[in-house]
């Protein structure tokens, strides 16, 4: 939710975007506003093959450029997604071409030049794996959420100790999710043990919009969640260092 809320919130101020969602299970294309339209299983298989050695490799002439030309889909306020794939009813297994190649792209991605001014927003499923296997190379920034609960606090926790570990030079912030009031925002201070960089209230919009599918953008565009998000997107604009803005602010449209 806040993936797509952020990345739908940087097109409307005039950003290129690109959505990235390295999640197997479904959940951005969603919160972006494309409802299950953009449930592919394996959108990246055409852009991997194997050696003989057995190992993965993007086709001849696939780079990010022509990745995100061939197999990202349009979402709404024109951001461009890219997935990694779905996994289907078999396992991995039909997936691991295009899941491959989707970490090889990504890999190059802060090396391609058409995207040196782009705003890209990833979406990495819950927990430490995929933060300890770099599957986020193209972040700058990380957000990491914790609900007011034992459970999620400590995983944030240690997923922040694991970026941390493996970025240096990234940012790292946890935020507070669905928080009833401070007291659970100093609950998730107090378990994480640092201070959050925002806080997101727990919002029956965002819950609504989930029921029937769409993006909490479209459903409720002002709700309490949106408005935390937009305070978020403002604050992280002024922490980016002067001169490596990625995403000048250019207001809204
Ligand atoms: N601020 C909020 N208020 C109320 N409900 C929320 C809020 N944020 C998220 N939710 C609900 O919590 C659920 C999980 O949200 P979301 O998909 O954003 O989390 P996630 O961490 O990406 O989950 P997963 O780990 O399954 O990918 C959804 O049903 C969503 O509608
Ligand atoms: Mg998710």
């Amino acid at each position: 939710m806040l993936a797509g809320t952020v990345a739908r919130l940087l097109a409307r101020r005039g950003h290129s975007v690109l959505a990235l969602d390295s999640d197997t299970m479904p959940g951005l294309a969603v919160s972006l506003g494309l409802g299950g339209a953009a449930d592919a299983p394996a959108p990246l298989a055409d852009a991997a093959e194997r050696g003989e050695d057995g190992r993965w490799r993007l086709k001849k002439g696939v780079g990010p450029v022509r990745a995100v030309g061939r197999y990202a889909v349009a979402a709404p306020d024109g951001v461009k997604l890219l997935q990694s794939g779905k996994l289907p009813a078999e396992g991995t297994g039909p997936i691991m071409g295009s899941l491959q190649a989707y970490y090889k792209v990504v890999h190059r991605l802060p090396r391609a030049r058409t995207f040196g001014n782009w705003a890209i927003v990833g979406d990495l499923p819950a927990g430490p794996r995929q933060a300890a296997f770099d599957w986020a190379p193209y972040a700058e920034t990380f957000l990491i959420l914790a609900e007011p609960t034992w459970q999620s606090a400590l995983t944030a926790r240690r997923v922040a100790r694991v970026v941390r570990s493996r970025r240096r030079a990234a940012t790292v912030g946890v935020v507070a999710s669905k928080v009833a009031g401070p007291a659970d925002v100093g609950r998730v201070e107090e378990l994480v043990g640092e201070r959050v960089l925002a806080a997101i209230p727990a919002d029956e919009a965002v819950a609504r919009a989930e029921r029937a599918g769409a993006a909490v953008l479209d459903h409720a565009t002002s709700s309490p969640a949106v408005r935390a998000i937009e305070r978020l997107l403002d604050g992280l604009m002024v922490m980016e260092p002067a001169g490596s803005c990625t995403v000048p602010d250019v207001g809204s449209p």
